[in-house]
């Protein structure tokens, strides 16, 4: 597949959830978000048979994020159904890190490769400002489960002010560089002033290389996280959403009313 711009199309975001178990000051309202009715939720057999279709139309990567994706219901099972779809040759998470104890062994068991795990600050007061709540002792254990469990490569995903060089940056990095994590950092975005970025060490933001498509948990096929474009699974069938949408590929990001947590970063 490739878009209007001669990209190829061969990623595959799939938001599976909007909730998160956090409330990030710079992706969700304090208050969370007003539930979606669990009929336009896509299910599991839906989210399935969008990746197949994907999949037969060029899309080799896939990776799940929220909201929280661990956070959805039998996401063990879901990671499941996912592992045995032919084609699909990189297959990662992204994850806030606070269920994964529980979580990583399960997920490589149902043939998850790899995750990647949020991470601003190595200060547990920051992080608990930041995240309005979560505890970062639970992320810790979290990513020692994932080792322990081989959800290689761990990727850490730190959102910065202005510059890598920020202590909470630096920290992160030290860290990551300490336990072989690979550290990304990601430059605060505003949606809806289309302020938006290149990921430092990552793929992301770079519009002349996106190769990007994503799904949101209650079924629209999006052409990008900068635009407010989206094309209905249910509405259209998988094969012309992810055609339209292919094709409604912006040559580069513009601006957006959704947020994070609905698209999934
Ligand atoms: N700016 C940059 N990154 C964001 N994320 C969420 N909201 C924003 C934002 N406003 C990213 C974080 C997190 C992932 C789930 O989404 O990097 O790791
Ligand atoms: Fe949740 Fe991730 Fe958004 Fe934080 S950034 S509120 S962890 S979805």
């Amino acid at each position: 597949m490739r878009d209007n711009f001669e990209r190829a199309i061969t990623y595959l975001r799939i938001s599976v959830t909007d909730k998160c178990n956090l409330r990030c000051v710079y992706c969700m309202p304090e208050e969370g978000v007003p539930p979606l009715r669990h009929e336009d939720v896509l299910s599991f057999e839906e989210i399935v048979a969008f990746t197949r279709a994907a999949v037969t139309l060029g899309i080799t990567k896939v990776r799940l994020t929220g909201g929280e994706p661990l956070v959805r219901r039998d996401i063990v099972k879901l990671t499941q159904m996912l592992s045995g779809i032919d084609g699909v040759t990189d297959f990662a998470m992204t994850t806030n890190g606070i269920y994964l104890e529980k979580y990583a062994q399960p997920l490589v068991a149902a043939g998850l490769h790899r995750i990647n795990v949020s991470l601003d600050t190595m200060d547990p007061h920051k992080y608990t400002e930041i995240t309005r709540g979560g505890d970062i002792n639970a992320v810790f254990s979290g990513l020692d489960a994932a080792c322990a469990a081989g959800l290689l490569p761990i990727k850490l995903n730190c959102v910065i002010q202005k510059t890598p060089e920020e202590n909470d940056a630096q920290q992160v990095l030290r860290f990551g560089l300490s336990r072989g994590f690979q550290v990304r950092f990601i430059r605060r975005m505003h949606l809806a002033s289309g302020a938006f970025s290149t990921v430092i060490g990552g793929d992301g933001g770079d519009c002349a290389r996106c190769n990007r498509l994503r799904l949101t948990c209650d079924g629209l096929v999006r052409p990008c996280l900068f635009s407010n474009l989206g094309f209905h699974v249910r509405a259209l069938g998988a094969r012309e959403a992810i055609r339209q949408a292919v094709a409604a590929k912006p040559e580069c990001g513009a601006t957006s009313n959704a947020l994070f947590h609905a698209i999934g970063g």
